[in-house]
C-alpha cells in the first residue's frame, strides 16, 4: 500500500510538549504515532461493530473485483478514522491518497487528486464537513458516475466536457455527520459510527503501543493510563509517552500504576481523565448558571473557549460519563458533576411551568 499524504496538517494546534495532554486533535507529535497504528483489521482493537461490517464489505468487494462502496466514518476526534482508512486500503490491496476538507482551496485541487487515482484506489478526505461547497459539488458526479464535469471557456461559448475517472472509493471522515449536506451524505453507501473506547480496550492499545515503543509497563500501569484517557486512543498514546518520561526519570523506567497516577496528576489530568477545561466547563455551569440549562455558545464565551472545541472534543466524554446532559434549552450538569468537583448538591431548582 502506498500512502500519499497530500494533507496540510491544518489542525490549529500548538505543537509538542507545550500542548495540552487531553486535546484529541492531531499534533505534530502524533505524526510519530504512525508507527503505532495497526495495519490490518485483526490488529485493530475495539470498534467491534464497525470492524465486523467492514470485514464483510471488504471481502465482498474483493470477490467481485470491484472498489469498495464509498465509506463515511464519523465520531469524535482521535478514535482512529485515519487509521481505519489506511487499514481498508491495506486490506483491499490498493493505494490511498490523503487530503482534508480545509486543505483543498479550489476545485482544481480535488480534480487533480481524482484524475491521478488508479482503478480501485482510495481517496481519503478528513474533516470532509469543512470542504467548500463548490469543491463538494465536484464530488457528486465523481462519486456517482466516476466522472468530473469541467467547464471550458466563459459566457455563451462555454462548453462542458466530461472526464471519466477510474472507479475509486471515497472515504470521508468527520467529527460531525450532522454538518454534511444531504446530497453528500446520501452518496455514501457505508456509514460507520466510531464509538469512544472502553478502558479495557484502551488498556490493550496502551500495552500494544508500549510493546512497539519498547517501554516496560505493568498491567495496572496500563490500566491507569487507559482509565484517564477519556475513551480516545490518540490521548492514551500521548499519555503513554509523557508517563514514560516520568517513569524514566523517577521510577527506573518501568510504568507502574503509581508512576502513571503521579505523572497524570502532575499533568493535571484527574483520575477520570478530566482536564482543566472539562472542570472549568462543569464548574461554570454550576456557579454561573445554577447547574444549567445554558447554551453552548454562552458557556464557551463564559470560559473563553471555542464553541466547536467544546462540542467536538470535550462534550462527548462528559456526556458519555454522565457529567453533562443535553436538553433542547441547553446543557445541564448532573449530580455526578457536583460530586466529582466536591460541590454540595442541593437539588436542581424546580423549573417553573409558567
Ligand atoms: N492505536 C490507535 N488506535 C488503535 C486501535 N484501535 N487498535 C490498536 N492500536 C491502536
Amino acid at each position: 500500500m502506498a500512502i500519499n499524504n497530500e494533507m496540510e496538517r491544518n489542525y490549529g494546534e500548538t505543537e509538542g510538549y507545550g500542548q495540552p495532554l487531553v486535546t484529541s486533535s492531531f499534533t505534530s507529535e502524533d505524526e510519530n504515532e504512525y508507527s503505532l497504528r495497526p495495519k490490518t483489521l485483526s490488529e485493530y482493537i475495539g470498534q467491534k461493530k464497525a470492524k465486523e461490517n467492514l470485514d464483510v464489505f471488504i471481502q465482498a468487494a474483493k470477490l467481485r473485483g470491484e472498489p469498495l462502496d464509498h465509506v463515511l466514518l464519523y465520531g469524535p476526534p482521535g478514535l482512529g478514522k485515519t487509521t481505519l482508512a489506511g487499514i481498508i486500503a491495506n486490506e483491499m490491496g490498493v493505494n490511498i491518497r490523503i487530503t482534508s476538507g480545509p486543505a483543498m482551496e479550489k476545485p482544481g485541487d480535488l480534480v487533480a487528486l481524482l484524475t491521478n487515482l488508479a482503478e480501485n484506489d482510495i481517496l481519503f478526505v478528513d474533516e470532509i464537513h469543512r470542504m467548500n461547497r463548490t469543491i463538494e459539488e465536484i464530488l457528486y458526479p465523481a462519486m456517482e458516475d466516476y466522472a468530473v464535469d469541467i467547464i471550458i471557456g466563459k459566457g455563451p461559448s462555454a462548453n462542458s466536457i466530461r472526464l471519466t475517472l477510474p472507479r475509486f472509493t471515497l472515504i470521508g471522515a468527520t467529527t460531525r455527520a450532522g454538518s454534511l449536506s444531504a446530497p453528500l451524505r446520501d452518496r455514501f453507501g457505508v456509514n460507520l459510527r466510531l464509538e469512544l473506547y472502553s478502558p479495557e480496550e484502551l488498556c490493550f492499545i496502551v500495552k500494544r503501543s508500549a510493546g512497539i515503543l519498547d517501554v516496560p509497563i505493568e498491567e495496572s500501569g496500563a490500566m491507569e493510563i487507559a482509565r484517564r484517557s477519556r475513551g480516545t486512543p490518540r490521548i492514551a498514546n500521548r499519555m503513554l509517552r509523557r508517563v514514560r518520561d516520568f517513569a524514566q526519570v523517577r521510577a527506573g523506567g518501568v510504568i507502574t500504576q503509581k508512576v502513571a497516577s503521579e505523572a497524570l496528576t502532575a499533568l493535571e489530568v484527574d483520575d477520570l481523565g478530566l482536564d482543566n477545561i472539562d472542570r472549568r466547563m462543569l464548574r461554570a455551569i454550576i456557579e454561573f448558571y445554577n447547574g444549567g440549562p445554558v447554551g453552548l455558545d454562552t458557556l464557551a464565551a463564559t470560559i473563553n473557549e471555542d464553541t466547536v472545541t467544546l462540542e467536538d472534543m470535550y462534550e462527548p466524554y462528559l456526556l458519555q460519563q454522565g457529567f453533562l446532559t443535553r436538553t433542547p434549552r441547553g446543557r445541564c450538569v448532573t449530580q455526578r458533576a457536583y460530586d466529582h468537583l466536591h460541590i454540595p448538591f442541593e437539588g436542581q431548582p424546580q423549573q417553573s411551568l409558567f
